[in-house]
Formats: C-alpha cells, sequence, structure tokens
C-alpha cells in the first residue's frame, strides 16, 4: 500500500497489524482511520444532569449531537460535520462545571462491562485521569465505594480534580504502586472487592489518531515488558477478588502480548473463569493463535475493538469470574 501519510509506522509495527487483520482490504480500512480526525464524544455526567437538561443546556453550540445507543442516552457522538474549534469541547461552561466528561465511545465500554451496582465495593486499580471512575461512581449513584488508585502525585491531582468536578462522592483515592498496593491491601485491610477493573498502562496502539507518533516510536520490547508488568499487576489483583465477582481486563492497544496473552496467562494461573458479554458496539473475538501460541480456547470471549469499526479508539476488554 502507497503511504503518503505525516506519520508512517515502523515496518515491524505495519507487519505485525497486517498478520492481526490478514485480509487486505480490511487492514487497508484500519490504516486509513489511523490517519483520520478522531470522532469527538461526551458522557453526560447524570450525577449531575439528565441526558435531556444537557442537550438543552448545549444545544446553543450548535453542535451535530447523536445519541448511538438507546440503553445508554449519556452517551454522546459530536458528529463529524460539527464545525468545532479546537479545544472547544473542554472550554464550555458546561465542561467545566462537570456536567459532561470528554470520553471516547470505546474507553466508556469497560465500565458498562462490569456493570457497577449500588451497594458494590469496587477496586479502580490504575484509576486516573478517572473516565472509567467518573463513570461507575455515576452508574452507582454515588452509592456503594469505589477504591481509586493510581502510581503518582500528579495523576492522583489528576484524578482527585475529575472527581471533585464530576460531584463524586463514594470513592477514595490512593496513591501506590498497583502491586504494593495490593500486597498491602491483602496483609492489612483483607476486605475482597466485588468487582474490580484493571485498566492496566499499555502501549496505546488503539489511539493512533490522537497521537499519531506511536506509530514511529512503536518498539517490541517495550511491548514485552509491558506485557510482564501488567501480568505481575494481575496476579496481585485477583487474590483481592471475592468468590463470584468480577473483573474487566483492559488496555488502549491492540497487540496479543498485551491482551490475550495476559488473560491466557490469568486463567492458566488463577482460579478464573473468562465470561461472554454483551457491548452495544462492533467488537471482534480475541485472537486465540499468536506466532506459535496457543491459548485457552474460550480467549474468543475476549473483546477487540477496532477504530475502523466504530470510528472510535482501538481497544480491548476481557470479563472474568472468581471460580
Ligand atoms: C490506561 S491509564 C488508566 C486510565 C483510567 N482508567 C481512565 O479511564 O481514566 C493507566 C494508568 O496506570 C497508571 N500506572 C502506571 N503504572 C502504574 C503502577 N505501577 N501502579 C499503578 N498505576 C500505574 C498510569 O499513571 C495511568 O494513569
Amino acid at each position: 500500500m502507497e503511504k503518503t501519510y505525516k506519520y508512517n509506522p515502523k515496518k515491524e509495527f505495519e507487519e505485525r497489524i497486517k498478520k492481526i487483520l490478514p485480509d487486505e482490504k480490511d487492514m487497508e480500512e484500519f490504516w486509513k482511520f489511523c490517519h483520520t480526525e478522531p470522532i469527538n464524544s461526551i458522557r453526560c455526567n447524570t450525577l449531575k444532569i439528565s441526558p435531556e437538561k444537557l442537550k438543552e443546556k448545549i444545544s446553543k453550540y450548535c453542535w451535530k449531537l447523536k445519541q448511538p445507543f438507546k440503553e445508554y442516552p449519556e452517551i454522546f457522538i459530536i458528529e463529524k460535520e460539527t464545525d468545532l474549534k479546537p479545544g472547544e469541547i473542554g472550554k464550555t461552561i458546561e465542561h467545566i462545571l462537570g456536567y459532561y466528561y470528554v470520553q471516547d465511545i470505546s474507553s466508556m465500554m469497560p465500565p458498562i462491562a462490569l456493570s457497577p451496582q449500588k451497594d458494590d465495593i469496587i477496586l479502580d486499580l490504575c484509576a486516573s485521569p478517572g473516565s472509567k471512575t467518573t463513570q461507575m461512581a455515576a452508574m452507582m449513584k454515588n452509592k456503594g465505594t469505589i477504591i481509586a488508585n493510581d502510581l503518582t502525585v500528579n495523576r492522583t491531582m489528576i484524578l482527585n480534580a475529575n472527581l471533585e468536578k464530576c460531584g463524586v462522592t463514594n470513592t477514595i483515592v490512593t496513591r501506590k504502586d498497583a502491586v504494593r498496593f495490593c500486597q498491602i491491601w491483602n496483609k492489612k485491610i483483607k476486605k475482597k472487592f466485588d468487582k474490580i477493573l484493571l485498566d492496566v498502562p499499555c502501549s496505546g496502539e488503539g489511539t493512533l489518531r490522537k497521537s499519531p507518533h506511536t506509530m514511529e516510536i512503536w518498539n517490541l520490547n517495550f511491548i514485552k515488558s509491558l506485557s510482564q508488568q501488567q501480568k505481575k499487576i494481575c496476579s496481585a489483583a485477583i487474590p483481592l477478588l471475592k468468590k463470584d465477582g468480577v473483573l474487566v481486563y483492559s488496555t488502549c492497544t491492540l497487540s496479543i502480548e498485551e491482551n490475550e496473552e495476559v488473560v491466557d496467562f490469568m486463567l492458566k494461573n488463577f482460579n478464573l473463569e473468562i465470561e461472554d458479554f454483551f457491548l452495544p458496539i462492533k467488537t471482534r473475538e480475541g485472537i486465540s493463535n499468536w506466532e506459535g501460541k496457543k491459548f485457552n480456547e474460550k480467549i474468543k470471549f475476549c473483546k477487540r475493538i477496532y477504530p475502523h469499526d466504530n470510528d472510535s479508539d482501538g481497544f480491548f476488554l476481557a470479563k472474568m469470574r472468581k471460580k
């Protein structure tokens, strides 16, 4: 394929995408989408305002809005024909007041998969900037409890600011390395969680439209080291989950090492059952064979979200239950 884009992917990365998407047309679509402007989407913060009221308030901006999912009226897409000025969505008074959160639709899927309920105790182990924490708090109507953790002071400050802006009151923020957090919790507090969200640090291959430079700095060693870190985070978190509790593992990347390989590792080493689940956007099955490795046959229950399937970021999700 002839490429005349501003950012061209590294050959090695291109070869891998070819293996992930073997159909040539499909792969071409993928690359085409990676070089288009990302679509803007917002999530109404139902802790502060209803979707109808929000729609009314922001009608003055003349954004062409669409609510693509009947069962999730809080999710809005700002259609591409809208003439948006740079940064416009983040500068409105409604955004400053926390009436809506700017979030890609694919990033809204992990909370939908986890389905937090009002009386749940939830661990969000890598939580900053809080897109999913604020979404879960809204789904829980500020009831129950979320423990939202992140690694650094800067990241937890951003998380705190977003929680405050969105009027979240059911969340406790902690600052610890994820593995260390789990060790301390297991030793000192011991309480088990009903649900755990592991939205782990990853290589971000799914967000090429927002940061196309990633294509040029892509590096297999980095991916392999992230995969090791992800396995360590999962191994530390699983003992904190209740029997019959639910764990959602998610990344915004496409590499098998950071996705199916990590899920396969969890299924092999822990008492977890992978479950099939429904999401309101187009997904594809998890990949069961990769470079000579054959994963658990239920890996197909993992969900791959490709940018060209939904005009969204790329994402990966798996839902597991403790036996
Ligand atoms: C994919 S982002 C999380 C996004 C977040 N869940 C959201 O929806 O807004 C991964 C997060 O992991 C954090 N992180 C990186 N290394 C970590 C570690 N060792 N322990 C805990 N958090 C870590 C990063 O600071 C980053 O905020």
